[in-house]
C-alpha cells in the first residue's frame, strides 16, 4: 500500500508507540489525524510531523467517553472525505493482583482498551463500506494471548479485542476492509509510568520489561509494513515472543515457564 496523501487516524498519538506512527507516517506523506486527551503533547507530535512535510491536524478524544465519536468521524470525513486507516492504538495498563483490584478498576480498563477502541470502529466503519476500502488495526499485547500477575484487567481488555477483530475481518473481507491485529512484546514507552495502581493512582515507574524492549520507532515501522502487507496479526519484541509460540505449540512448556515468571 501506498500511503501517499492517505488519511490515517491514530489514537494514542500523544506518546510512545502512537506518537512514533505518526512520525513514521508523516515520512511517507500521509495525511495524519492526532487523536488523544492531551492537545499539549499532540501540538507536539504534530509540529514534528509537519517539520518532516506531513499534513497534520489534532482531534481530540477521550476513549472512556465515546457520545461524540460519531460526530467526530463525520466532521473529519467532511474535511478529508476518507479515512483509508484507523489506528486504534491509546490504551492503558495495570499493575495489580486481582485480589486487590476493585471492579471500577477493571471496568475503567476495558471501557478504555476496548469499548473505546471498538466504539471508534464502529464510527468509523460505515465510511469505510462505503468507499469499499481501508485498513482497521488495534493494538493489543503478548498479553492478549496469554495472562500473566497484575495484568488481569488489561489482559482480558486485549483478548476481547481479538475476539471482536476476528469477528469483524470475517465480517468485512468483502468490502475490501483489512484488520491487522498488533501484538507487541516489550515496547520501551512510558505505559509501565502511566499504568494504574488499584486506586487508579499511576505506577510512574519504569518497568525492566520495558526498559529492555525494542524502540517505539522500530515497533511503528513494523506496524507500518504489517498494515502495508495487509497481514492479520504483526508480532513485534524481543525473546519474550517465544511464549506466543509456547503456548500455542507447546502448552506444557508453557505453563512451566510461565509459573516462574515474576512479573512486576
Ligand atoms: N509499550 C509496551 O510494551 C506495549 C506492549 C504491548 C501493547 N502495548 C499497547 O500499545 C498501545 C500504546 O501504548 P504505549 O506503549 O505507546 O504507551 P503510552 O506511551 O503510555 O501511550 C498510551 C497512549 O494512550 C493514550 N490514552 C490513554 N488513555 C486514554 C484515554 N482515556 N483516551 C484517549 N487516549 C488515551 C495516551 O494519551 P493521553 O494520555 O494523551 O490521552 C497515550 O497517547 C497501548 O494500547 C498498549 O496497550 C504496549
Amino acid at each position: 500500500m501506498n500511503f501517499k496523501d492517505k488519511t490515517v487516524w491514530i489514537t494514542g498519538a500523544s506518546s510512545g508507540i502512537g506518537s512514533a506512527l505518526a512520525i513514521e507516517f508523516a515520512k511517507i506523506g500521509a495525511v495524519i489525524i492526532l487523536s488523544s486527551r492531551n492537545t499539549k503533547k499532540l501540538e507536539i507530535v504534530k509540529l514534528e510531523c509537519e517539520k518532516l512535510g506531513a499534513t497534520c491536524i489534532v482531534q481530540i478524544l477521550d476513549l472512556e467517553n465515546q457520545d461524540n465519536f460519531s460526530k467526530i468521524t463525520e466532521e473529519i470525513i467532511a474535511k478529508y472525505h476518507t479515512i483509508e486507516v484507523l489506528i486504534n492504538n491509546g490504551g492503558i495498563t495495570q499493575r495489580s493482583l486481582v485480589k486487590e483490584t476493585p471492579l471500577e478498576i477493571d471496568r475503567k480498563i476495558m471501557e478504555i482498551n476496548f469499548f473505546g477502541n471498538i466504539a471508534l470502529t464502529k464510527a468509523v466503519l460505515p465510511f469505510m463500506i462505503k468507499q469499499q476500502s481501508g485498513s482497521i488495526v488495534t493494538i493489543s499485547s503478548v498479553v492478549g494471548k496469554f495472562g500473566v500477575p497484575k495484568r488481569s484487567a488489561y489482559s482480558a481488555s486485549k483478548h476481547a479485542l481479538h475476539g471482536f477483530y476476528e469477528t469483524l475481518r470475517a465480517e468485512h473481507k468483502a468490502d475490501n476492509i483489512n484488520v491487522t491485529i498488533v501484538i507487541p512484546g516489550y515496547v520501551k514507552t512510558n505505559i509501565s509510568y502511566n499504568a494504574m495502581l488499584k486506586d487508579g493512582s499511576k505506577n510512574n515507574k519504569l518497568d525492566d520489561g520495558q526498559a529492555g524492549g525494542v524502540s517505539a520507532e522500530y515497533c511503528a515501522k513494523k506496524i507500518i509494513k504489517g498494515i502495508s502487507n495487509n497481514k492479520k496479526e504483526v508480532l513485534i519484541g524481543g525473546k519474550e515472543l517465544i511464549m506466543v509460540h509456547l503456548r500455542r505449540f507447546l502448552p506444557f512448556i508453557y505453563y512451566r515457564i510461565i509459573d516462574k515468571v515474576k512479573t512486576t
